[in-house]
């Protein structure tokens, strides 16, 4: 007979009186709430966002269900809703209709990110912070985030000199914080230089210091109708190096950065709390669109309980470091977490 149904009736593996017990904390969930070291707030999301050129009426995206490319109208009144349940920024992406050699669309003021950028800024005014992916991948013909040299390398200085122009138009059409994402060499000193000679000395830079070459983009690239062909693997980096990430955020630091990104965000955890033990401003991490497709597609088998992991992911991301998440996911958590 097994020791526990010894006729003594007493459990001889029972704990002795005193002992830790740390399931006590476990037991309901008004104790759960009460000692959770980590909780999503919403006004730590940012929601990334499509407008896409000449659209009558909004897209929904295939590979980011829920997910959609906005007409100007439908924009705003998304951007609205978002703000409506206590999302705390918005991040603004721009599809045109012409692509060219330099990505003239980016720094144009009647290019659609522009205009949509003055749109948002003008209905909403500073009721939210207002962002813009200070890249030129939607708008090159060739779908690079830069231009390029006569042997079709990524050109990094002549690159910088179109950020710069950029970061003028966005400051100038309404952006709080302008977000460089396409990892040139001294970008955020090009821009921080740029937007201070033009009067800019509030708009911040919001960088992605550390962003990584990952498959887990796949379906953005649907979303901005990305003319990419190859990758950008002589810019973004190699999810094998940890070190370089380090070095990457202590160059964007000593530049001018006034927040600093990590992305992706799941596969990249370590990285992120490796960020932030080194970074004296705010760190914030990016849930890409492949993320939010592993999750739906998932989901939508049945495979796992979606709304569930939507919650254990961010609240990873959170716990990891990141101080602000940037996530499809924005508007729905922030409403989820309201009514909670
Ligand atoms: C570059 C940019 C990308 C994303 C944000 N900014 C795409 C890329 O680097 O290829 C990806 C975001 C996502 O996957 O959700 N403009």
């Amino acid at each position: 007979m097994s020791p526990r149904h010894s006729a003594a009736g007493g459990n001889p593996w029972a704990l002795p009186a005193g002992s830790t017990r740390p399931r006590r904390l476990r037991t309901t969930a008004a104790m759960r709430r009460l000692v959770a070291e980590h909780r999503v707030h919403p006004a730590e999301l940012v929601l990334p966002m499509f407008v896409k050129e000449g659209l009558a009426e909004p897209v929904a995206l295939q590979s980011m269900p829920g997910v959609q490319q906005h007409t100007l109208d439908s924009l705003v009144k998304a951007a609205r809703d978002a703000v409506d349940a206590g999302v705390g920024g918005l991040m603004l992406f721009g599809v045109p209709e012409q692509h060219d050699e330099i990505g003239s669309g980016a720094t144009d003021p009647d290019g659609i990110l522009n205009v949509a950028l003055r749109r948002l800024r003008d209905e909403l005014g500073d009721d939210t912070v207002l962002m813009s992916d200070l890249c030129l991948d939607e708008f090159t013909s060739h779908g690079h985030c830069g231009v390029l040299d006569e042997q079709g390398r990524v050109d990094n200085d002549a690159t910088l000199q179109r950020y710069a122009d950029m970061a003028i138009a966005q400051a100038e059409a309404g952006a709080h914080l302008v977000g460089p994402s396409g990892m040139m060499d001294g970008q955020v000193a090009v821009i921080r230089r740029a937007l201070d000679e033009a009067g800019h000395t509030d708009v911040g830079i919001l960088a992605y210091a550390v962003k990584y070459a990952s498959a887990a983009y796949g379906p953005f690239r649907e979303a901005v109708e990305s003319t990419l062909q190859g990758d950008r693997r002589t810019y973004q980096q190699d999810g094998a190096n940890r070190t370089e990430a380090l070095r990457e955020v202590q160059l964007d630091l000593a530049e001018g950065a006034d927040l600093v990104m990590v992305k992706p965000a799941l596969p990249y955890l370590d990285i992120l709390r490796d960020v932030r033990e080194i970074s004296d401003v705010p760190v914030a991490a990016y849930q890409v669109s492949g993320e939010l497709a592993m999750i739906e597609a998932a989901g939508a088998k049945g495979w796992i309980d979606r709304d569930a992991m939507v919650l254990e992911t961010l609240t990873a991301i959170k716990r990891a470091g990141a101080q602000i998440i940037l996530t499809y996911y924005a508007t729905e958590v922030a409403r989820r977490l309201q009514a909670s």
